[in-house]
């Protein structure tokens, strides 16, 4: 059960729709795959739980055992077969586990997720910042997916990421590997995108940047309001952009 993280220093470059496209990709192809939301903002919550959950992952993380992590899970009700999303939902009690208490971090959700069964794959939204929650979320994973937009703060924040990556990997969970880094709403007739995506490929290397990047594409957006995955947009952009995730999960799945 390959568990993978999706990050980055910013918010609003795609984390949140690739967390979506990934588990509609994995859901066409039959998975059963859980979505942990640890963004306190709950996107992926709302747009995946039916049911208001009796707990949230803040109390998953509170009280790492078998019996919270099983009262906050939910399920979703995509009308995508022949596959499965379950959500671990976000909460507002998730913003107080994102400060640094001074103390040496102990992993928890990880902990909490040795008593996980029966998915296919795991998929964890983390919030748009760097602090505690991503490092949780980094020290239960086996991938760690990096998103960024082609831009300079956007190169910055890849940096930033990429350190983080590696202190995780390096002090409490050594199997954790850069799963790569997706680049989110290129247009490639900006000359500014393709400078920033070959300043990537430069430092990172070709093979760490998933090809091909996602396009701007209304569809991303469409498939948010519809609450449903961009595999349901039936439009040419819908199609494109499910079919990028398709790759990307094979990819992933190859990696972990
Ligand atoms: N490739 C894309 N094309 C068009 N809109 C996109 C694309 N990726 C993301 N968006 C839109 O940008 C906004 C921010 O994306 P989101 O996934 O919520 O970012 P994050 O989770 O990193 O904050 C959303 O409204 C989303 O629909
Ligand atoms: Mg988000």
């Amino acid at each position: 059960m390959p568990v993978i993280s999706v990050l980055s220093l910013k918010g609003g470059v795609g984390k949140t729709s690739v967390v979506l496209g990934l588990a509609g990709a994995a859901t066409v192809k039959g998975m059963a795959s859980l979505v942990i939301d640890l963004d306190p903002q709950g996107n992926a919550t709302s747009l995946l739980a039916t049911h208001e959950p009796a707990a949230s992952a803040a109390d998953v993380i509170a009280r790492p055992s078998k019996a919270s992590l099983e009262a906050a899970l939910t399920t979703c009700e995509w009308e995508v077969a022949p596959g499965e999303v379950d959500v671990l939902a976000s909460g507002p009690g998730l913003i107080k586990f994102d400060s640094w208490t001074g103390q040496a971090f102990k992993p928890r959700l990880a902990r909490a997720l040795e008593h996980l069964d029966g998915y296919d794959l795991v998929l964890i939204d983390c919030p748009p910042s760097l602090g505690a929650l991503t490092r949780e979320a980094l020290a239960a994973s086996d991938l760690a997916l990096v998103v960024t937009t082609p831009s300079y703060f956007g190169a910055q924040g890849v940096e930033r990421a990429m350190v983080e990556i590696e202190e995780i990997r390096k002090t409490v969970n050594r199997r954790l590997k850069l799963a790569g880094i997706v680049l989110n709403r290129v247009r490639s007739v900006a000359e500014e995108h393709q400078f920033r995506s070959h300043e990537l490929a430069q430092i990172y290397g070709r093979s760490t940047i998933l090809k091909p990047a996602l396009p701007e594409r209304i569809a991303v957006q469409q498939a948010e309001g519809f609450g449903q995955p961009v595999h349901l947009v039936r439009t040419a952009g819908g199609r494109e952009v499910a079919d990028i995730f398709d790759g990307y999960l094979a990819a992933l799945l190859r990696k972990s």
